[in-house]
């Protein structure tokens, strides 16, 4: 299969997006990480940060790309002649928002999504859960890179409450 996107907001990328990723890499010949720009949504990193964290993450990796996108995700796809999404799924009650979003996507542009179930070891490892347990002195060395894990203590020292960039 050509070419597929893994959309999100890699805020910041998790071992669990890793997995997933790496897991599309090998089910198609080119894949594009596309890190959500949403002014509207606060995030620890900004969005250059969350592509140069995505991409030491996924250097290894030679078909896949990191790229920035902003407005609707089919707009992107069709923009890279991707066909399909790629999204991971944790647990059941990921699925509900997940096929709502697969659905209305197919419908706005016959874009296919792919849904890959996780790695069960890191099927509890959220971005946002990652951040809240290290914001609280929790480790958090098992679910991210350690140079993820370099950034996201650094950051989180240099403002007390995390603040948003
Ligand atoms: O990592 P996230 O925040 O769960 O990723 C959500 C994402 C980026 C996949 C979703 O918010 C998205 O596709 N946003 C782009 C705007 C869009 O196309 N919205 C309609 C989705 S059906």
């Amino acid at each position: 299969m050509p070419k597929a996107v893994v959309p999100g907001s890699f805020d910041p990328m998790t071992l669990g997006h890793l997995d997933v990723v790496t897991r599309a890499a090998a089910l198609f010949d080119d894949v594009v990480v596309a890190v959500l720009v949403n002014e509207s949504k606060q995030a620890l990193f900004s969005v250059e940060e969350r592509l140069d964290m995505a991409r030491r993450s996924m250097g290894c990796v030679p078909n896949v790309t990191v790229t920035a996108f902003s407005g609707l995700l089919v707009d992107f796809c069709a923009q890279q002649r991707a066909g399909a999404i790629v999204k991971g799924l944790r647990a059941a009650s990921d699925l509900e928002f997940e096929l709502q979003m697969a659905h209305m996507n197919a419908h706005l542009s016959g874009v296919q999504t792919v849904l890959l179930p996780t790695n069960p070891a890191l099927s509890f490892v959220s971005s946002s859960l990652t951040k809240e347990v290290a914001r609280f002195g929790g480790d958090v060395s098992g679910f991210v890179s350690p140079y993820v894990l370099d950034r996201l203590q650094r950051r989180l020292a240099e403002t007390s409450e995390g603040q948003a960039r």
